[in-house]
């Protein structure tokens, strides 16, 4: 049988195509358009999602024997609002993880309500990018449009909606919604008092790998697909990563290298770090996990090839660079502000160090080097938290760079196993799917079974040296400019 993963990106959809011993026959990506209607804002329109979305599906099932395919799941980029009226129709674009406008909301939730508060209703504080300041923030900005808010979504979701016709969701992309007791997988009513929404606006909380119900007939009808597809919750596109990376169980890392940059810790049991630093999420596997999420990863290196450098050739720019961990240009890669584990929507990208001798290869070297390091202040904190660990898988876009990935393992101290396949959440979705249609008893079966390591780059202990002494230089940046970040807009 056929099974669809379908991530729905921030640039991008990307459908894939597996059978149940994993073998994949197809891989097809569809781009849709990023808004940022004012600086720090970053919205997309829901409508976009679902036309790109069929588009592909049309493309992905093109050639293939349709009446194979058993079933369709997810991985979402997270946190966003997606909002409908009483007539299904979509109020206003949706507010994207990456999205800082929420200061003021955030931190009312932080200091008002108060840390230890959210902390004991979701076992998470308020980030700007997560759902309930955003929630807080159409109520006070917009009041027209919330009175006219019937149903509340994540970008996955309304995705199922529209296939399925079920208002649903999963429980590892509902706990970045500040909403859910992460502990107890259920919608908290302290928060929804707090954010001022009722339960019915909420979806029906389902496991990543519960089937949520089957194609509608019409769609089936237009995909040319049987009567009974189904269609499983799926994950945040990091849970669907880790799925697709065989993170699942207890104490495996995935490093995610995408728009965003994560670092995934999987773990069997609940667990919080005292300063809530990293956050708190149910996983797809039924268990939970850790994350620290930096909002600007491989976008840091395409808006500096792209945008600054002119190129499309990230490799021939990256032949340049030779002398790894001798580099005096250090990068801050907050072009969207930074998330964990500064949690300051004002902060800024900067470049720091040059003199009349620094290279463009300097220059790209810093950048690859600042999105390592952004990981390190993250792994950092697990480590203080007493996680200890040896290696992670790696995926993502910027996972494909073979000196990046080299930059990661010595930066981290870990070993980086790169898995046969980096479409790591649509893998980890198509994986849900054969796990709601009964082809592996649960997640960890099928990963057990599907996930294939094909390479692994050990970190060079004198090199390691190098990277700590220049990350211990790289963390004391970001305090000494972060003052300036608001005061120069
Ligand atoms: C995770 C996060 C990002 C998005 C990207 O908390 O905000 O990784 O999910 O799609």
């Amino acid at each position: 049988m056929l099974y669809i993963g379908i991530d729905l990106g921030t640039s991008a959809v990307k459908l894939l195509m597996m059978d149940e011993t994993g073998a994949i026959r197809k891989i097809v990506s569809k781009e849709y358009p990023l808004y940022f209607p004012h600086p720090g804002w970053s919205e997309q329109n829901p409508e976009d999602w679902y036309e790109q979305s069929m588009e592909g599906l049309k493309e992905l099932l093109d050639g293939c024997d349709r009446s194979e395919v058993a079933g369709i799941s997810f991985g979402g980029q997270m946190h966003g609002l997606v909002i409908l009226d009483d007539q299904d129709q979509v109020i206003r674009p949706a507010i994207l993880w990456n999205d800082g406008r929420t200061f003021k909301e955030t931190d009312y939730l932080n200091t008002v309500i108060g840390k230890e508060k959210l902390s004991e209703y979701t076992a998470n504080i308020a980030f700007a990018g997560f759902t309930a300041p955003k929630i807080l923030w159409v109520r006070d900005n917009e009041p027209e449009n919330f009175r006219k808010i019937c149903k509340i979504m994540l970008p996955k979701d309304y995705l199922a909606y529209r296939l399925t016709g079920t208002f649903c969701t999963d429980v590892s992309d509902a706990s970045g919604m500040l909403l859910l007791d992460v502990k107890n997988r259920k919608w908290s009513k302290e928060m929804m008092d707090i954010c001022s929404v009722r339960e019915e606006q909420l979806p029906q909380l389902f496991e990543s790998y519960e089937a949520v119900g089957c194609v509608k007939s019409s769609i089936a009808e237009e995909l040319g697909l049987g009567d009974h597809v189904v269609v499983a919750a799926g994950a945040g596109d990091n849970a669907a990563a880790a799925v697709g990376t065989g993170t699942v169980g207890s104490g495996m890392c995935n490093i995610s290298l995408g728009t965003s940059g994560t670092i995934f810790i999987s773990s069997d049991k609940f667990g919080v770090d005292r300063f809530n630093a990293l956050h708190a999420f149910d996983h797809a596997d039924g268990h939970y996990h850790l994350m620290g999420c930096m909002l600007s990863a491989a976008s840091c290196n395409k808006w500096w090839m792209d945008e600054i450098i002119g190129t499309k050739n990230y490799a021939d720019e990256q032949k340049a660079i030779e002398k790894l961990g001798e580099n005096h240009v250090y990068f801050l890669p907050y072009l969207m502000g930074e998330r964990s584990p500064h949690n300051d929507p004002a902060a800024r990208g900067t470049f720091i160090g040059m003199t009349m001798d620094t290279t463009r290869a300097d220059m790209t070297q810093a950048v690859l080097e600042g999105v390592a390091f952004g990981l390190r202040d993250c792994l950092e904190i697990a480590k203080s938290l007493g996680i200890s660990l040896e290696r992670t898988k790696i995926v993502g876009g910027g996972a494909k760079s073979p000196l990046w990935r080299k930059i990661i393992a010595n930066v981290m101290g870990l070993k980086v196993d790169v898995p046969a396949c980096e479409e790591g959440p649509s893998m980890g979705g198509a994986m849900l799917a054969m796990v709601a249609c009964g082809a592996y008893a649960n997640v960890e079966e099928a990963a057990a079974s599907i996930v294939r390591i094909v390479d692994t780059i050990e970190p060079d202990p004198e090199l390691v040296e190098k990277y700590n002494a220049r990350y211990d230089q790289f963390r004391r940046i970001y305090p000494a400019v972060k003052e300036l970040f608001g005061q120069i807009g």
